[in-house]
Formats: C-alpha cells, structure tokens, sequence
C-alpha cells in the first residue's frame, strides 16, 4: 500500500461513530468571524476551484481576475497572512467546458496536462478529483497524474478498484493543521472498468472498514463535485465546523458560508477558473470563509509561466484548432463563404466592416505571445476571433480550401460579417433576404459577454460599427 504513505496514519473510526456523533456535536455553538476580525487562528486553509481549462485570463479586457501564475502568488499571500498553521486544497475540473463539447483529445490531454504540472508547482497539500478526469480514458488520466502530479495527492473518498481498495488518495491528513481533507467527485457517465463509485454514505463505511482515519469532526475540509443539494446529502454525515464546499459550476465562488442544516457543517460555493480563492480561518469553534480576487495587480510568479507556453506549444504540435475544425458538423442554416463573397453587392457595409476592428481578430490572436507560443493556436480563443469555427465550411474546417483554411487573413479570418449575420452560401447567390439573418445587440453579446468584455455597451458600440447602407 505504498501508494497511501502520503496520507498515512490512520487509526481505526467506525463510520457509524461518525454519523451518530453528528448529533452530539450539534450543540457547538458557531460563531462567524467578522470580517477583518483578528482573533487568534488556529489554522486556515486556501481553496481553489476548478481552472476549467483556463490557465489565464484571455487579456480581451483588461484587468481581467485569474491566472495561474497570480493565483501561485495569492496562495502564499493569504497562507503567509497569519503564522497559522496552514493547507492549500484544489478542486478538480481541469477541462474547459469547451474541450469536453469537442470531444477532442489531443485538446483535453493539453489542458490536463499542463494543469496538473502547474497544480505540482503549486505544491497544494490535496486536489480533489471531478468527473470529467474520470471520464478520460483511463490510460491518459492515469499517464498524466503518474507523470506529473508526483508531490500532489489526488483524492476521491468514493472511488475504488476492483478489489474494493481506494483507487485514489481516500482522504489526506495534514499533520500540522490536524486537519482531514475528503472529497466526492460525482460519477462520469462512464466509469471505465475496474473502477466502483459509492455513495458517499457508503463510501465513508468501507473507509471505516479498511481501518482509516476519518479525520477530527470539525477539522475537515470535505470538496463535493455538484450542486447545493449534493453538497447537502454529504454534510449530513459531517459535523458542525467541519467544511462542505460544492464545486463544478462556471461561476465566481460564494461570498460567505453558512450552515447547510441545523447542527451541520458549513457549506460554500467554491468558483471557477482561478478568478477567487477562498480562505478559511478556523479559530476555535468560529470559522471564517472569505472570498479573495486574485487580481490583475498580484504579481506573476514566474515559475508559473511556463506551464502557460507548454499548454500552447502541445497545442501546436497536435494541431488542435485543426482538429477542432470540423467536430460541430454543417451549420443549420447552411454554409460559409466568407465576407469577400459580399464586396460586390454590399460595397458600403464592407468598407465600414475592414476599417473596423473585427476583421483582424486573428492576427490579435497572432500577435498574443504570453508563455512563448501565439493564441492562436488555442481553439478557445479562436471560437470568438473567426468566423464558424467548429463548423463545416467555418474556420479551420477541412471543407475550406487550403492555405485559406487556417490563415488569419483568409476569408474566414477575423470577425466576419457572417459571425454576426450567420452563414449566408445560400444569399450570395440568390440576394434574397429570408437567406440572411439580421443581427442585434444579443449577437454582439455572444462574444462581448460578461467576461471578454465586461462594460460592453451596444448603444456605445454599435456606432463605432454601423452599416446601415447595403
Ligand atoms: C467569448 C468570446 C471570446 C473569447 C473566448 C476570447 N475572446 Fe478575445 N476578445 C473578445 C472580445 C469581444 C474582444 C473585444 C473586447 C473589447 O471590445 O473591449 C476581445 C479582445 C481581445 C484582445 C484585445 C484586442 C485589442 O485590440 O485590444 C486580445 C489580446 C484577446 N481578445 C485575446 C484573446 C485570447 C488570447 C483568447 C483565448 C485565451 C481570447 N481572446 C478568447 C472575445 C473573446
Ligand atoms: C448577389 C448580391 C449579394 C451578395 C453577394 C450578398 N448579398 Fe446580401 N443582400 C443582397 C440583396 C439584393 C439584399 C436585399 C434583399 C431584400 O431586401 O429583399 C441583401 C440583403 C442583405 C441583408 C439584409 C437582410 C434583411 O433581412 O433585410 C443582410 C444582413 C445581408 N444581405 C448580408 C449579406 C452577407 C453577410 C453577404 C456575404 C456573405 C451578402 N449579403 C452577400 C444581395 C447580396
Ligand atoms: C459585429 C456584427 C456585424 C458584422 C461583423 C457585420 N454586420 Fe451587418 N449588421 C449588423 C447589425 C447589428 C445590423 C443592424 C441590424 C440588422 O439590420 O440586421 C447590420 C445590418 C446589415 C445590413 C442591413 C442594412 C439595412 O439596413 O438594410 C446589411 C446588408 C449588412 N449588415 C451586411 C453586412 C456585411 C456585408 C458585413 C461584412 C462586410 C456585415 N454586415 C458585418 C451586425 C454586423
Ligand atoms: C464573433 C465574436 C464577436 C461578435 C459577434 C461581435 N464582436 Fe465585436 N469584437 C470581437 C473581438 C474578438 C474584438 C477584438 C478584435 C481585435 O482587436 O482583435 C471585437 C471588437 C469590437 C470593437 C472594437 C473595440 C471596441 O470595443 O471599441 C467594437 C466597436 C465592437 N467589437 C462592436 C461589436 C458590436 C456592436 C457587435 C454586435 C453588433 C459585435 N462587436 C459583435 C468579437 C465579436
């Protein structure tokens, strides 16, 4: 059993004492921390969500939140805050939601990765593992965590091989802190053989068999994959101040946490993409959850920075947005031509559209070099930097002809007048409006959302853009 000495010893605990004496313990009294409140701690503990594929913001807005590299430095930051013993725990999804769509492999094994080398750097004292690592095909999930998450225990305290044994780190104590980490990835769709999921009652009891240490009530850190109402189930095997933080939802993380029940643990929402850690600050019975950004102004801690050129180089050297090319299928409404197919009838609007910006979306891409290699080569810039990318006849697809297939200054490159007005083949032969979509502020909000383009304001924008005139 080698393989458990990170998170070894443990002594024996039934799981039955566990959850009856959830009752006992529902007497302590919590008492939140205010914020700024400096009473002693005794322990605290940063929580990073899931990256979901993004090892940095894409730079569309500035002072955009995240970044591995700024993440690396908040951590040390709020660990080093206070001279309390302290742990670093991540949470698992480190595939864009956009890459699982794909379903391209080349581009889930960048992204997992270069993740999980970065997450080693990070050096955190447990990651919990989700569902969409599960869902890789066995030989790249376990390749990848035995090549390059060496120093970081992966725990899933539901997950087992055929013999019944844990397949994964089942939990991780931390001396120091004496705080227990757990963790309950949801099921992938497909589990792959010789892997059994349990419910996390039932996951608790054969840990309990097996003869591990579940951990102290009320210093546990207990990472669910899913929604509130998972986060819930689960808490009701835990006890008051312990911690029950759900994860998975591309959202920012929860401001506060409360208790999920009477006499339960807390609960908290951890958010996505790097954009916030959180910090938990346990002093006694009270403890404290705050949500920090790791903003544009955090230094960069450059051992980082690497794993950012790594994740663009394999990008390039499996060729991604090639292969991304085509995976969406032909259009609905029919096919691509490219906006020089509509110079001849709509001289005007074309003339406003190439004085504008939109047509040189690419060579942006091109030109961004962050970590060595261009953005270009990244399918999740792309998406909103062309035209149709994903589709047949779009961008990168294997039905345009080459070298305009892949050429930033080809027909396809750039904003388009068809990312707005949608494929129009058809229209540039027959003129007729009902093959042609019109176009509103909601189109612009496909790509200028609240993310890549938090202040956008149509009624500021369209102006800067507008071809009335055919
Ligand atoms: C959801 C759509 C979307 C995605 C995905 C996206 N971008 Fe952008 N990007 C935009 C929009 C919209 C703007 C223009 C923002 C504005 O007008 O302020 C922009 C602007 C930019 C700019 C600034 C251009 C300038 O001239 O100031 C850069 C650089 C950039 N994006 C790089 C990237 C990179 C790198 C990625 C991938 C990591 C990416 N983008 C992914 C929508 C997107
Ligand atoms: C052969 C000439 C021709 C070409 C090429 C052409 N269009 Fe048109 N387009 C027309 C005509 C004519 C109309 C007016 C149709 C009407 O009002 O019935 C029109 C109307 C439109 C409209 C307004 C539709 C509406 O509902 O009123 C849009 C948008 C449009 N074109 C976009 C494009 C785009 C994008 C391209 C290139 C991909 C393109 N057109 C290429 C002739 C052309
Ligand atoms: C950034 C999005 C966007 C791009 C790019 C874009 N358009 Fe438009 N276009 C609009 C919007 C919004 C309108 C106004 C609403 C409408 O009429 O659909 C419009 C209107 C039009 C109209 C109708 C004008 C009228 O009043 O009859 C035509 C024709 C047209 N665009 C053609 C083009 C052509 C050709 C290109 C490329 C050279 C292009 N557009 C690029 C968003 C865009
Ligand atoms: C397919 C994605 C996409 C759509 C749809 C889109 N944009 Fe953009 N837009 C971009 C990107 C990307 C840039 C940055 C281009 C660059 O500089 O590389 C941009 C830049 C701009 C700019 C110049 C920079 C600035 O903020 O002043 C304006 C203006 C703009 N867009 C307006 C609009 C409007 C209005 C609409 C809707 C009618 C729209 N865009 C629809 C992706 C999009």
């Amino acid at each position: 059993m080698a393989r458990w000495t990170h998170w070894a010893p443990w002594s024996a605990l039934a799981v039955a004492a566990l959850v009856a004496a959830t009752v006992s313990w529902s007497h302590a009294v919590e008492q939140p921390l205010e914020q700024g409140e400096t009473r002693d701690v005794d322990w605290l503990a940063v929580l990073v969500g899931p990256s979901m594929g993004t090892l940095e913001p894409c730079g569309c807005a500035g002072g955009m939140l995240g970044g591995i590299d700024r993440l690396a430095t908040a951590i040390s930051v709020y660990r080093s805050s206070r001279s309390a013993p302290s742990l670093t725990v991540g949470a698992g999804g480190q595939l864009s939601p956009e890459a699982i769509e794909s379903g391209v492999l080349d581009w889930q094994r960048a992204q997992l990765e270069a993740q999980y080398m970065a997450y080693d750097e990070l050096q955190l004292d447990a990651l919990v593992v989700s569902s969409h690592e599960l869902a890789l095909p066995i030989e790249i999930f376990d390749g990848t965590r035995q090549s390059y998450l060496a120093r970081t225990p992966l725990v899933a305290s539901n997950l087992f091989d055929g013999e019944g044994a844990p397949l994964l780190a089942p939990l991780v104590h931390q001396a120091k802190t004496g705080v227990t980490v757990l963790g309950f990835p949801k099921a992938p769709a497909q589990l792959g053989e010789g892997r059994e999921m349990l419910e996390p009652k039932d996951a608790l009891a054969r840990l309990g068999e097996l003869g591990l240490d579940l951990g102290a009530p009320g210093r546990r850190i207990v990472l669910v994959e899913g929604d509130a109402e998972r986060a819930k189930a689960v808490g009701e095997l835990f006890a008051p101040g312990d911690l029950v933080a759900h994860f998975g939802e591309r959202a920012d993380a929860s401001a506060t946490a409360a208790p999920l029940g009477e006499g339960a643990p807390y609960g908290g929402f951890l958010g996505a993409r790097l954009r916030h850690v959180v910090s938990l600050r346990a002093s006694g019975d009270n403890r404290l959850w705050e949500k920090h950004p790791v903003a544009a102004e955090l230094i960069a801690d450059e051992r980082l920075v690497p794993y950012r050129g790594y994740y663009r180089e394999f990008l390039s050297a499996y060729d991604v947005v090639a292969q991304v090319g085509d995976t969406k299928g032909p259009h609905p409404r029919g096919a691509y031509a490219g906006s020089a197919s509509c110079q001849a009838c709509h001289t005007d609007a074309h003339a406003i559209w190439s004085e504008g910006q939109h047509p040189h979306g690419l060579l942006t891409l091109q030109e961004d070099l962050r970590g060595g290699a261009a953005a270009l080569v990244d399918p999740d810039c792309v998406r909103c930097h062309s035209v149709g990318f994903g589709y047949e006849t779009g961008f990168a697809s294997k039905a345009v002809a080459d070298p305009m297939r892949l050429d930033p200054k080809g027909p396809l490159g750039g904003i388009g007048c068809e990312s707005c007005h949608g494929p129009a083949a058809q229209h540039v032969v027959t003129g007729l409006a009902e093959h042609v979509q019109r176009s509103n502020a909601a189109t612009c909000m496909q790509c200028h959302d609240v993310d890549n383009d938090p202040n956008f304001d149509f009624e500021r924008k369209w102006p800067l853009i507008v071809h009335d005139n055919p």
